[in-house]
Formats: structure tokens, sequence, C-alpha cells
């Protein structure tokens, strides 16, 4: 008999469900909410209301496409936090009546243990996995941490971000730049025109394994405006040598602290997770970094970087075979809970 684990994730503007059957991954849907691109950045309340129009059918369409009923399903995991109390309620409510419908249990994930876990989705028998322990960036629009995981269930958090996240200066620069809502995506294209060494931004000095981001923003901002009083059209005529020097220097920031990690830890191995790791820069970067200390490389999927259900379906599937599950009167959190 297969353990079948259906996958709920809820935690910001993307409603997603996949199923998993042995660890296999069956179906991965995903509806992203286009409301929050008139306003710049996500709306909490326009969230929370486009999950609850959005999660019944995207949980039905998820067990259509895995050839299955709500009755074959094992267990119901779900994204409990970090991320947007209303949209997490949504999730964790649906996952918990559904739950109870079928009497069967629920297992609760860290979304940020989700994306590590990412790595570990299959989509064959016959895939590869990374081998314990690995150095995880994880590289997000809420988070920029460096982790050692040693098991699914044992990880250390190294260093985090101390302000911004890397995501977050993405997508605040460039919306300085007048880009829509998600900027990053929209760097990443406009920077393969550009020349990286165009513009010096501010790097942070900070201590150990911990990022910032923060003042990379603010120099960025000065630049645009020093400039934009000598040429209006700054902004327009330099659009692509901005971002490819913004991207290069996020780029550093994160190699930076990665290779102290890499040394301290003394892993083989390198594995990067989040949304900023669907970045074509930080992937080469992160690979070229590998290749010269000839220590493996995880570069996932484009589709398993941003929010989506097939990683809360797989940390939940390794803590279902583990019996953690969890009980109904768990409320979700907001903050980090590592
Ligand atoms: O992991 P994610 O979907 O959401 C959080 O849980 O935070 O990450 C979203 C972040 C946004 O900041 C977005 O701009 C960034 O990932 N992102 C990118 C790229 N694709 C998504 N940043 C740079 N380059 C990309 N290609």
């Amino acid at each position: 008999m297969s353990t079948i684990i259906l996958g709920i994730e809820s935690s910001c503007d993307d409603t997603s469900a996949a199923v998993i059957s042995d660890g296999i991954l069956c179906s991965n849907v995903i509806a992203s909410q286009k409301v929050h691109e008139q306003f710049g950045g996500v709306v909490p309340e326009l969230a929370s209301r486009a999950h609850q129009q959005n999660i019944l059918p995207v949980v039905s369409e998820a067990l259509r496409q895995a050839g299955i009923t709500c009755k074959d399903l094992d267990a119901i995991a779900f994204t409990r936090g970090p991320g947007l109390l209303g949209s997490l309620l949504v999730g964790t409510s649906f996952a918990k009546g559904m739950a109870i419908g079928l009497d069967i249990p629920t297992v609760d994930v860290n979304h940020l243990h989700g994306h590590v876990l990412s790595h570990f989705i299959k989509e064959s028998e016959d895939q590869e996995v990374p081998e314990f322990p690995f150095i995880c960036l994880l590289v997000s629009g809420g988070n920029s941490q460096i982790i050692l995981v040693r098991s699914p269930f044992d990880m250390e958090m190294l260093g985090t971000t101390i302000d911004d996240a890397a995501g977050e200066a993405f997508d605040k620069c460039a919306k300085v730049m007048g880009l829509p809502y998600p900027g990053g995506p929209h760097i990443d294209r406009i920077a393969a025109e550009g020349d990286p060494n165009s513009f010096k931004f501010a790097k942070p000095h900070i201590p150990g394994l911990d990022y910032s981001f923060s003042g990379l923003k603010t120099s960025f901002l000065y630049t645009v405006r020093d400039n934009i009083k000598a040429n209006p059209d700054f902004i327009e005529e330099r659009k692509s040598d901005l971002a490819a020097s913004l991207q290069k220097t996020i780029i550093d920031i994160l190699i930076d602290k990665l290779a102290i990690a890499v040394k301290e830890t003394k892993v083989n191995a390198v594995a990067i997770g989040g949304g900023v790791s669907a970045n074509s820069g930080v992937r080469n970067a992160v690979e070229d970094f590998c290749k010269r200390r000839r220590i493996k490389a995880w570069i996932p999927k484009r589709s398993f970087t941003t929010d989506n259900a097939a990683m809360v379906a797989i940390a939940g599937y390794y803590k279902y075979l583990k019996g953690e599950f969890c009980s109904l009167d768990k409320p979700p959190y907001s903050k980090v809970e590592v």
C-alpha cells in the first residue's frame, strides 16, 4: 500500500495543493494571485480572500491530476508558518476540516523547512537527492538564511538577515526603477543585457554569517536619485546596467557568506532554495562556486523555487513516516519558529 499525502500551501500569495505518493510527485497545482500587482506588493487581506476562493478548486484539481479521490489520502500536510496569518489561517483551517471529515491525521510544516526539502521532491523513482549533511542557501522574499541540514528534521540556522531579505532588495530596487511587482524576475531578465560593473553599490560589513541588504537598497536609491537630477531619463537609459550591477552585488553578498559557511562546516554539498534561487545569476554563481571547490551543487527546478505545495507534501511525508502529527488546537504562526 502506498502512502499518499496531500500538501497545502497558503503562506503568502500563492494557493497551492500537491499530491505525493511514496515520495513521488503526482500533482502540483498553483494559483497565483494577480490582484496584488496594482498595489506593488502583497495586500494581506486581499491575499486571504483570494485563498478562500482558490483553495477548493486548487485542491480538487490536485486530486484529479493525481488520479485519486480524497478517500485515498493518508494524511494532509499544511504550512502552519511562517507567513501572513490571514493567509495561513485559510490553508490551516481547510486542512484541519478536511482531515476531520476524512478521519486522517494532519501534519504541520514549517514553510522554510519545505523550501529546504524541495530538493527531495522526486518526479521519478531513480531521481538523485542530496545526501546529508549539506548547506542550504535559502533566499526568498522574506528570508535570507544559511542552514546546515543534517537530516529532514535536524536543521541549524547558521546565519540570517538582520534586516531586509535578498528578494526584498530585488523587489524594492525594481520598484524604484518602475518595474512591476514582484521585481526580481524583471531584474533577472533585464540584467542579461547590462554591464554588471557599471555601478558600485554598498556592501555590508556584518560579522559572522548574517546577511544585511538594507544598505545596498539605500545605496541603490541614492545612485538613482543623484543621477536623475542631472538626467531625468537616467533610469530608462541605464535600466539594464542598473539591473546587472544590482544583481551582481546581491550575488556577491550571498556568495561571500556562503564561502565562510562551507569553510567552517567542511560540508561537501550546497543546495539553494526559495524564490530568489530562480535567479539565473544566483544559479550560475552557486554552480561556479561549487565547481571551483569540487563540491556538489543542488540547483532546484524553477517550479520548486517559489512557493509550492509539493515541498510541503514532501516535508509532511517525512514527518508522517516518523509519526509526527499535528494536534487540531495548534494555530498558525507568522514569525520564524525553527
Ligand atoms: O519564495 P518566494 O516565492 O516567497 C517567499 O516566501 O518570500 O519568493 C519570492 C521572491 C520575490 O522577492 C521575487 O522577486 C523573488 O523571489 N524572485 C526572483 C526571481 N524569481 C522570483 N528574484 C530574482 N530573480 C528571479 N528570477
